[in-house]
């Protein structure tokens, strides 16, 4: 078979690992505590953007106006909290059906990356036991722009030495599928993207990502 592609990048909460739950309730702890209403349809809206963009969606709720040093403070509030559920992970948290799939794909020849907005990406790898696995690891600390801007995929694409047509992005947020899209690069979805049919493979798991690769 000819290989449309030569290396797949996936976004991590929400694809590699259920952290966009932990995300979830850290928003909503954080929320709660401030009284502002918060809940799976507001979260929907956070997949993929920046702890920042994401406390401002929130905050468009509140009748209150805040400092940025009050936002600063929230953020790293909701951080600790959602730090202190991710310490609680072990790889026995990375779901085999994700597991074999990484490995399928390796056999198979593909360069594997992650393209994450998220700042702790090297903590949950670790977490997770995937430290060393990826050929590259683009996040939230070397990005200045978070999805739906492409930098994080052409990033990665660039540290993967290779062409954005060359590289399938795997992502479950409508903002993720945009940013591949707006890099010239196509998307697989699962989850939330998926149910909006937003990529150019709609999957209900990332295993079958083995059946069209
Ligand atoms: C993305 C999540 O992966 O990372 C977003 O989908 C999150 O919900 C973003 O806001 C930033 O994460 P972190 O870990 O840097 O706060
Ligand atoms: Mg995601």
């Amino acid at each position: 078979m000819v290989k449309q592609f030569d290396a797949i990048i996936f976004d991590l909460d929400g694809v590699i690992c259920y952290t966009d739950e932990y995300h979830y309730r850290a928003w909503k702890t954080l929320a709660d505590s401030i009284g502002v209403p918060f809940d799976r349809t507001i979260n929907n809206r956070l997949r993929g953007v920046s702890r920042m963009a994401s406390l401002d969606i929130i905050l468009e709720q509140s009748p209150c106006a805040f400092s940025q040093a009050e936002k600063d403070a929230l953020a790293a509030q909701k951080n600790e909290i959602y730090k202190q559920l991710l310490s609680e992970m072990t790889p026995e948290d990375l779901l085999a059906e994700v597991k074999e799939t990484l490995d399928g794909l390796r056999k198979k020849g593909y360069l594997l990356a992650i393209g994450s907005s998220s700042k702790n990406t090297p903590f949950i790898l670790q977490q997770i036991g995937l430290t060393g696995f990826f050929d590259a690891i683009c996040d939230g600390n070397n990005i200045t722009r978070s999805k739906p801007d492409p930098e994080v995929f052409l990033k990665a694409a660039q540290m993967l030495n290779a062409a954005p047509a060359r590289c399938l992005v795997v992502e479950d947020a409508v903002s993720g599928v945009q940013a591949a899209h707006d890099g010239g690069m196509k998307a697989a979805c699962v989850g939330d993207a998926s149910k909006e049919h937003a990529g150019d493979w709609n999957l209900t798991s990332v295993e079958e990502l083995l059946q069209i690769l």
